[in-house]
């Protein structure tokens, strides 16, 4: 089966040499081919060029093939999506009130609030239920161009309740076209029950739930939130050690809440990337510059909570790479619009639209593993993409931040 699209007006994102990521300086350089096609096979991205050049045989080697026309339109690779907390049960809008009193993200976790509250929902709420709540989350993300997404645990916060979120990571694998990353976060908060011994809880879970994930084969990755008031850096270091042993690559919360530590032990257990990063400075930039961490930031969680925002011009500047995930989850970030996340990059982050383009692509792509397979219009990667409505530039698509811009959505070679 073979597609072609034709007479499109930009090809966005277009990389011949497949780079894994993209950093520093390189990410103001966008490749576009304008008045272009692009052919499919079966799931693969096969073959594309400027239209002068598509051969009139095109599909002599098939049985089968469509054409679709995208005159005035442009394609883009599929968003990738890094961080994700978008298995949960019920929602938290009770505490967005309580913000705009005043309360802050921490206060609210003390009182027994935040990830605690989410965790009391999920532990009342079945399986089937849970599955079915995260399957409509899916189906809007699928909407508005999300191809690939990374999914953590961490609402369950006992051996049997991060199990059954898990599960539910994996049947989402199975049962829906996106690319699905799980991440193991029993580290996400410390239970009310251990509050006065909090490293009875890191026992727990290196010795119990560590064990029991990686048995089961129900984690890609590993995650702490490594920061003031949740987990330190000795209680992290612990738990990357055991995770690593047992076959998970970290990826890890740090730097959101205060200077945690957080990026310098990602970086020595060789995370694949460091999310959040409000509170990064000269030495965290010179931890990074040395490693193969992607440097991740969550716009939509700093926009909610009102945080200071990373230095992301002055990370870029300096060199390092720069991924923009969503952090959908119920409490800091209850959007995962990527493209919403790549205009808030844009106006306050002061990132260009061309930067914005690859951290929510390439970059995102890389932070979960998967940028050797997508993330780029690249020759042989897999066939995530989405033909956009009627725009003038692809600068567009940050700057119409409420629009939905998008027309057609292809995952693995199939049209929705
Ligand atoms: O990434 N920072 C920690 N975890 C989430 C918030 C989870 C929640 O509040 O439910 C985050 O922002
Ligand atoms: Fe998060």
């Amino acid at each position: 089966m073979k597609t072609l699209i034709k007479n499109i007006k930009e090809l966005i994102q277009v990389d011949d040499n497949s780079r894994l990521l993209v950093k520093g300086k390189d990410m103001a350089n966008l490749n576009t081919i304008k008045d272009a096609y692009l052919i499919i096979k079966d799931e693969i991205i096969e073959d594309y060029g400027s239209m002068a050049n598509l051969k009139e045989d095109w599909s002599i080697d098939c049985d089968d093939s469509i054409e679709l026309d995208a005159t005035g339109r442009m394609v883009f690779p599929s968003f990738c999506d890094s961080h994700t907390h978008l298995v949960y049960a019920g929602s938290r809008e009770i505490e967005y009130s309580d913000k705009i009193r005043g309360l802050s993200y921490e206060e609210i976790a003390k009182r027994g609030g935040g990830i605690l509250n989410s965790a009391k929902l999920l532990h009342n709420t079945s399986e089937d239920i849970l599955y079915e709540q995260s399957l409509e989350r899916i189906h809007e993300i699928i909407l508005q161009g999300t191809g690939a997404v990374e999914i953590k645990s961490g609402y369950g916060l006992s051996v049997s309740d991060e199990i059954k979120m898990l599960r539910v990571i994996k049947r989402l694998k199975e049962t829906t076209p996106v690319i699905i990353k799980s991440t193991f976060l029993g580290a996400h908060a410390v239970p009310q029950e251990f509050k006065h011994n909090p490293d009875e809880y890191v026992d727990l879970i290196i010795n119990e739930m560590i064990p029991q994930v990686a048995a089961e084969e129900l984690a890609d990755f590993i995650d702490v939130f490594c920061d003031h008031g949740f987990f330190d850096v000795i209680q992290t270091d612990r738990i990357l050690m055991a995770g690593v042993k047992h076959g998970m690559k970290p990826k890890i919360h740090a730097n959101e809440l205060a200077k945690s530590g957080g990026i310098q032990v990602g970086v020595k257990y060789d995370a694949l990337s460091v999310d959040h990063i409000e509170y990064t400075e000269e030495e965290e930039i010179n931890a990074l510059l040395n490693s193969a961490t992607m440097p991740t930031i969550l716009p939509g969680a700093a926009f909610f909570l009102n945080m200071p925002y990373a230095p992301a011009r002055k990370m870029m500047e300096a060199g390092l790479p720069i991924a923009i995930a969503s952090d959908f989850n119920p409490g800091s970030s209850p959007s995962g619009n990527m493209k919403l996340m790549m205009s808030f990059a844009c106006v306050n982050y002061k990132m260009l639209p061309e930067e914005a383009i690859h951290a929510t692509t390439i970059n995102t792509a890389y932070a979960m593993g998967v940028s050797d397979i997508v993330g780029s219009i690249s020759k042989g990667k897999i066939a995530n993409l989405f033909i956009t409505k009627e725009i003038p530039t692809y600068n567009f698509m940050p700057y119409a931040y409420g629009s939905d811009l998008i027309n057609t959505i292809i995952l693995k070679g199939k049209i929705l």
